[in-house]
């Protein structure tokens, strides 16, 4: 194990941790990185996949609990269909029939979703080394990922260089932000699949259906039985999307809606209520109230992905070997629509030459009495 501490003035007490967190199918040396803030919250993040392994916050008896669901080495995460904490690329969510068309050409994408692509294609980001570098920043502890997607990897046009930053603050909050360019024309769509349950992950935690989650949206993107948005924002007045007033997670999770029926409970994007003159705007609150924890979701970003953990099985042994069962954890996934690049009329995710992607979404912890 190794010390690596911050340099210079933004040094921090309780510098980063490196230890070895097994090998990749590759051969490649795969790394945990421990992060820590001045309250003694504490994320660890794998280079395999960028994956946020756990991330320990306090109680309302400033007890600390991991809260996100995971593995104890980076055998799980190679093995994993679930991407559990993962960065997801080059595109977020699905893409329907695996093509899309830019500037007249139609690029076909690998297919591993029936006839789509979810999250990148066969092998995303999720499963792709990162190169590590911890920086300084002012406001906490960071950890710089860098990779270079390339030209034609699943089938996306240019070469990519990715680059993700995820900052511990000492206010609780783990900030990460995303930034990519590109040398040809393409389509970017950058998140982080983290499954969290705010009574903490540990063996006999109960599931997310008492949860109140509370989303800043009026409209949500409506699915076919492929999980693609028809096209459609759909207002959630009168339907169980409407989370406008903080509502228990489980209160509609299987209601008779057809939806929720498609979804197998939530599995929707939800087009967030922004001012476009904020940079970064609320996207969502979750609270929990045995443990007083609070979740807020702060995003530049038009849209989140609220997926209640409804394939996930109890087949998955976690950390501790805790079998991930349904609703044993909700994500929510920050993005541009799902399908975009086949939905002229949503927001945009294309990149060209000499743009510069940045993206910023902060999961910002406290409690309550
Ligand atoms: C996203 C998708 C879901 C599912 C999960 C991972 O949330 O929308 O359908 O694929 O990722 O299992």
């Amino acid at each position: 194990m190794s010390t690596l501490a911050a340099s210079g003035a933004a040094a921090k007490p309780g510098s980063a941790k490196k230890t070895s967190f097994g090998k990749a199918p590759g051969g490649e040396d795969v790394d945990l990185y421990t992060l820590t803030n001045k309250n003694g919250a504490e994320v660890a993040i794998s280079t395999y996949g960028g994956v946020v392994v756990s991330l320990k916050v306090p109680d309302r008896h400033r007890k600390l609990g991991d809260v996100v669901l995971g593995f104890d080495s980076v055998d799980g995460y190679v093995g994993d269909k679930s991407y559990f904490g993962a960065i997801i690329g080059r595109y977020g969510n699905r893409i329907w029939h695996a093509q899309f068309t830019l500037d007249g050409k139609t690029y076909t994408l690998a297919k591993n979703n029936g006839e789509n692509t979810l999250h990148g294609g066969i092998k995303g980001f999720n499963k792709a080394v990162w190169t590590a570098r911890e920086i300084s920043a002012k406001d906490g502890q960071a950890l710089e990922l860098t990779y270079l997607s390339k030209d034609g990897e699943e089938g996306f046009p240019g070469n990519l260089h990715v680059r993700v930053v995820y900052t511990l603050t000492d206010a609780n909050e783990l900030k990460i932000e995303y930034f990519a360019t590109t040398d040809k024309n393409t389509v970017v769509n950058l998140t982080n699949h983290s499954y969290f349950n705010l009574l903490g992950v540990g063996l006999g935690s109960g599931d997310i259906l008492g949860h109140v989650l509370m989303i800043e949206a009026d409209k949500f993107t409506p699915v076919d039985s492929g999980l693609i948005p028809t096209g459609e924002l759909r207002g959630v007045t009168g339907t169980p999307f409407d989370f406008r007033n903080p509502t228990a997670i489980g209160k509609r999770v299987d209601s008779d809606d057809e939806q929720i029926k498609l979804g197998k409970g939530y599995d929707h994007n939800f087009v967030l209520r922004r001012k476009m003159s904020d940079r970064i705007s609320l996207a969502a609150r979750v609270t929990e109230e045995a443990s007083g924890r609070v979740l807020e979701v702060w995003t530049t970003e038009p849209g989140v992905q609220l997926y209640t953990g409804n394939f996930l099985d109890g087949s998955a042994q976690g950390k501790g070997g805790v079998p991930y069962a349904k609703r044993m954890a909700f994500c929510l996934e920050t993005q541009h629509f799902p399908d975009s690049p086949n939905h002229p009329k949503f927001p945009s995710t294309e990149l060209k030459p000499g743009e510069r992607y940045h993206t910023t979404t902060i999961y910002k912890f406290s409690t309550e009495k």
